[in-house]
C-alpha cells in the first residue's frame, strides 16, 4: 500500500485513482498527519503531491521530517517535489509566476522512474518526454546524495533522484494524461521501485470486502435504503454476497422516480438476484405533502423529511437491525474530511438517511467508503448489476421533485416521465447517452398555443437538458446534433399527450445550475 500525502493541489485526487489503477491500493492523508499514524498505515512507499503553496515562503507546508527516515521510497510531485529537497538541505527559489503547461523534458542516464519510458528519441541518444508541467518555484541547488534525472532549458532539475535511498522528485504531474507517459511512470514507481504487487482488483477488493464485511456484522440484521443508483446498488449486491438473507433492502417508491424506476429495481434486485427487498409505495403521502407547495429548497425538504418518516416506520419493523448500510464513497469521505479542516467547501447532503443512526440506536456499515466511483462502477459490473445500471447519469434524491417547476402535481409527473423515457431512449439508441454526463428533461408548468387539425389548443412545455462535466461543478451545455433533438422533439409531441412544446437548455454552469430547481 501507498500513501499518499495531500498538500492541496487540484490533481491529488487523481494520483489517487492512477494508483490504484496500477493495481496498487492507496489513501490519502493531509500533509500534517501525525507520524504515528503514518506508521500505523505501514506504506511501502509515499507519495507527495503538488500544491498551490511556495516553498519559499515562511511556515509552508512540510512533510513530516521523520518520513525521510522511514526506509521507504518517496516521490515527490511539483510542491512535493521542492518540499523534500528543502527538507534534506538542498535550495529552492521563487519563480516570478506559476505556469501549467506542455513542455519537452530531457532524460538524463537511466534512472528506474523512467526505465523504458520516452516519448521521442534523437539519433544523437537523447531521450524525450512529453509532460505537463508546473512552473513556479524550483529547485535550484540539490540535497545531498541527489543527481539529475530530467530537465529542459528553464527547468534544469525537472527530475531528480537519490536512488540509493529511494527518493524521487519531479517537476511536472504524472497523473493527468496530458502526460503522455504519466500512468507508467506511476506505475515504475509503486511497482519496481516500492515493490507493490497488482492486487487491487475488482475480484480482490470484492473478496476482502466480503470477508470484512463478514466479520464487522456477524449474525446481526442489516438494512439499506435502495434507491436504484449506483452506489446503494453496488451495496445491495455486496452485502447480498456476503450475508445474503441478513439483509433488508428498502425501496421507497416517492411517485417522483422515472418511467419504470420501480419496476426496474425490482426486476433487478427482487427477481434476478434473490435480494430482500421491501417495495414502499408511498406516492399519495408524498404527492399530498407537497401540495400547494412551489418553492424549490421546501419541497427538498419535504421530500427528505418524508423519506426518513417512511424509511424509519419500515425500519422498524425489521427484527434485530443493528446495521444501517450507506453507499458512501472515498471522494465523499475526502470532501467531508476537507470540509472540517478547509471552510469554504460546499457539501450535497445526498446521503439521505443522514441523523437516522444516532435515533434509530444503529451502526453505520460503509463497505465503499474507500473506493471510487469507476472502482464502484467496476466491482458492480464483476457482481453481476445490468451494465444500464452501472453506467446511469446521475439522479438527485429529490427525483422529479425539483425536475418539475413549482408545485408538483400527478398529472405533471405523468407527462414529464414519458417525456423523459423518450428522451433517454434515443440517446441510448443514438450512442449518446455514455457521452453525455447527466440528460433529464423538465417540466414547465406553463401553456403555450399549438394549432392540432384546425383547432387551437393550450398544452405544457418540457425543457430538454443535457450537460457535460467532470465534476459537477462546473458543466457545458452538450452539442447533441439537431437531427436527433428533431427525432426527439417530434416523438415527446405526438406521444405525449398534453405536451406540445419542446425547448434546449443551451445554458452553462455558472451560471445556470444542472437541475432547474
Ligand atoms: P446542480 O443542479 O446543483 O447539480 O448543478 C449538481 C449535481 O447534483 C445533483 N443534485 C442533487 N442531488 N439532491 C441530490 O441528491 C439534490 O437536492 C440535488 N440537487 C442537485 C444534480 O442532479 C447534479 O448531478
Amino acid at each position: 500500500r501507498i500513501l499518499i500525502l495531500d498538500f492541496g493541489s487540484q490533481t491529488t485526487q487523481l494520483i489517487a485513482r492512477r494508483v490504484r489503477e496500477a493495481g496498487v491500493y492507496c489513501e490519502l492523508y493531509s500533509y500534517d498527519t501525525p507520524v504515528e499514524e503514518i506508521r500505523k498505515f505501514a506504506p511501502r512507499g509515499i507519495i507527495l503531491s503538488g500544491g498551490p503553496e511556495s516553498v519559499t515562503e515562511a511556515e509552508t507546508p512540510r512533510a513530516p521530517q521523520e518520513i525521510f527516515d522511514m526506509k521507504i521510497p518517496i516521490l515527490g510531485i511539483c510542491y512535493g517535489q521542492q518540499t523534500m529537497t528543502a527538507q534534506l538541505g538542498g535550495t529552492v527559489e521563487a519563480g516570478d509566476k506559476r505556469e501549467f503547461g506542455y513542455a519537452r523534458v530531457r532524460m538524463h542516464g537511466h534512472s528506474k522512474l523512467f526505465h523504458d519510458l520516452r516519448d521521442e528519441q534523437e539519433d544523437s541518444g537523447a531521450e524525450w518526454l512529453h509532460v505537463w508541467m508546473s512552473h513556479g518555484d524550483r529547485v535550484t541547488r540539490l540535497p545531498a546524495g541527489f543527481k539529475v534525472i530530467a530537465e529542459t532549458p528553464t527547468a534544469p532539475f525537472a527530475g531528480i533522484a537519490d536512488e540509493a535511498r529511494g527518493f524521487y522528485g519531479i517537476q511536472f504531474h504524472p497523473e493527468v494524461t496530458h502526460t503522455t507517459q504519466g500512468r507508467s511512470i506511476l506505475q515504475r514507481f509503486v511497482h519496481d521501485i516500492c515493490g507493490c504487487g497488482s492486487l487491487w482488483t475488482p475480484g480482490h477488493i470484492i473478496e476482502s470486502m466480503v470477508q470484512s464485511v463478514r466479520a464487522q456484522v456477524g449474525q446481526d440484521e442489516v438494512i439499506l435504503g435502495l434507491s436504484g443508483g449506483v452506489d446503494s446498488s453496488v451495496v445491495a449486491a455486496l452485502l447480498h454476497r456476503a450475508i445474503g438473507k441478513q439483509l433488508t433492502c428498502i425501496f421507497v417508491d416517492n411517485g417522483l422516480l422515472r418511467l419504470n424506476e420501480g419496476d426496474q429495481v425490482m426486476e433487478t434486485f427482487a427477481r434476478h438476484m434473490g435480494v430482500k427487498v421491501i417495495r414502499v409505495d408511498a406516492q399519495d403521502r408524498f404527492l399530498s405533502a407537497l401540495k400547494g407547495v412551489a418553492d424549490p429548497e421546501k419541497k427538498r425538504k419535504i421530500i427528505g423529511g418524508m423519506f426518513i418518516e417512511i424509511f424509519e416506520e419500515e425500519a422498524a419493523r425489521i427484527k434485530n437491525a443493528r446495521w444501517l448500510a450507506q453507499g458512501t464513497i472515498y471522494p465523499d469521505v475526502i470532501e467531508s474530511a476537507a470540509a472540517k479542516t478547509k471552510k469554504a467547501h460546499v457539501i450535497k447532503s445526498h446521503h439521505n438517511v443522514g441523523g437516522l443512526p444516532e435515533k434509530m440506536n444503529i451502526k453505520l456499515l460503509e463497505p465503499l467508503r474507500e473506493l471510487f466511483k469507476d472502482e464502484v462502477r467496476r466491482i458492480g459490473e464483476e457482481l453481476g448489476l445490468p451494465h444500464q445500471m452501472i453506467y446511469r447519469h446521475p439522479f438527485p434524491g429529490p427525483g422529479l421533485g425539483v425536475r418539475i417547476l413549482g408545485e408538483v402535481k400527478k398529472e405533471y409527473a405523468d407527462l414529464l416521465r414519458k417525456a423523459d423515457a423518450i428522451y433517454l431512449e434515443e440517446l441510448y439508441r443514438h450512442n449518446l447517452y455514455e457521452k453525455i454526463s447527466q440528460a433529464f428533461a423538465v417540466f414547465l408548468p406553463v401553456k403555450s398555443v399549438a394549432v392540432l387539425g384546425d383547432a387551437r389548443a393550450y398544452d405544457y412545455v418540457v425543457a430538454l437538458r443535457a450537460v457535460e462535466t467532470v465534476d459537477f461543478m462546473t458543466a457545458n451545455w452538450a452539442h447533441i446534433p439537431y437531427e436527433v433533438l428533431g427525432i426527439i422533439s417530434n416523438r415527446i409531441i405526438n406521444e405525449v399527450r398534453g405536451i406540445s412544446r419542446v425547448v434546449y437548455d443551451i445554458s452553462g454552469k455558472p451560471p445556470a445550475t444542472i437541475e432547474w430547481e
